[in-house]
């Protein structure tokens, strides 16, 4: 292989996720405003910005629950812009949501085994007649199961609803969930919100194990010291525009950051 072909493809190899110029208006909203993007694989990747930057939009289009009206997305060297989210998520994109979504009147052990519905085989036949098939992807699900929810440290909890559990517990659930999938890459959006101090240290200890994993992480957060502490690299965006990228100890001093933030109030 020629040297430069080498190097293009070492580039290619080491980014994992790339937006090239995404946009997403709504109406004469530019909530999205060509961002480029580049996750580097094995990162743990922070996105900031005052609220209404456009953040959650960003995922929404990453994952496939927003279409572009511009601009293409790349996740390990394949386009897969306008893909729908189920697609998205078979290839090893998996995510969270800012607001949680989960079964409430099912135990913790069954809201993670909805995860792994992708993953599985067996259909509809298959569950209603019980064949062989589906006990066995059954019985692997719940295997699979409590060994997540013994990592992100649920496993007392497999048999408690989920409407019983406490605010944070319900965001490591949806953590746990996601990794039902065995993503390749892991989306959180705030996953620290709502949570206490305590809470918010487990969480960026359990993120950070994740990494370890090997599994690249796109984390939205406001609070910085999570940021700041657990990413490589961080995006920032305001209003839909990215205003700067970099490692944290080059974000914390970027003058037009402390301005996006100072100055949300004349802006917002
Ligand atoms: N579905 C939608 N329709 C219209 N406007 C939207 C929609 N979703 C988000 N917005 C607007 O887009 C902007 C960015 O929102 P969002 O991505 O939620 O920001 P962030 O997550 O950074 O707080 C906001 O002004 C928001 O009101
Ligand atoms: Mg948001």
């Amino acid at each position: 292989m020629p040297a430069e072909t080498k190097i293009a493809q070492e580039i290619l190899n080491a980014e994992i996720l790339n937006t090239k110029e995404v946009s997403v208006h709504f109406g004469g909203l530019r909530a999205v405003e060509k961002v480029d993007m580049s996750v580097r694989r094995g990162t743990i990747h922070g996105i900031i910005g005052p609220n209404g930057a456009g953040k959650t939009t960003l995922f929404n289009a990453l994952t496939g629950f927003q279409k572009l009206t511009a601009g293409k997305i790349f996740f390990r060297g394949a386009d897969i812009t306008g893909l729908p989210p189920e697609k998205i998520a078979a290839r090893g994109m998996s995510r969270t949501f800012q607001n949680i979504k989960l079964f409430s009147a099912l135990s913790v052990l069954e809201n993670v085994r909805t995860g792994f519905h992708s993953k599985l085989k067996t259909g509809l036949f298959d569950a209603l007649f019980h064949t062989f098939a589906y006990k066995r992807d059954e019985s692997f699900a719940t295997e699979k199961g409590l060994e997540i929810l013994e990592w992100v440290g649920l496993r007392d909890q497999a048999e408690t609803r989920a409407a019983n559990l406490a605010y944070g517990t319900r965001r490591k659930l949806e953590i746990a969930r996601a990794l039902a999938l065995d993503p390749d890459i892991l989306l959180l959006d705030e996953p620290a919100a709502g949570m206490n101090p305590v809470e918010t240290k487990e969480l960026m200890k359990l993120i950070q194990v994740i990494n370890e994993t090997g599994r690249t992480i796109v984390v939205i957060e406001h609070d910085m010291k999570l940021i700041m502490n657990v990413c490589d690299y961080i995006t920032v965006l305001n209003q839909g525009v990215k205003i700067c990228e970099g490692p944290p100890s080059h974000i914390r001093k970027d003058p037009r950051v402390i301005e996006a933030y100072l100055g949300r109030s004349h802006s917002a």
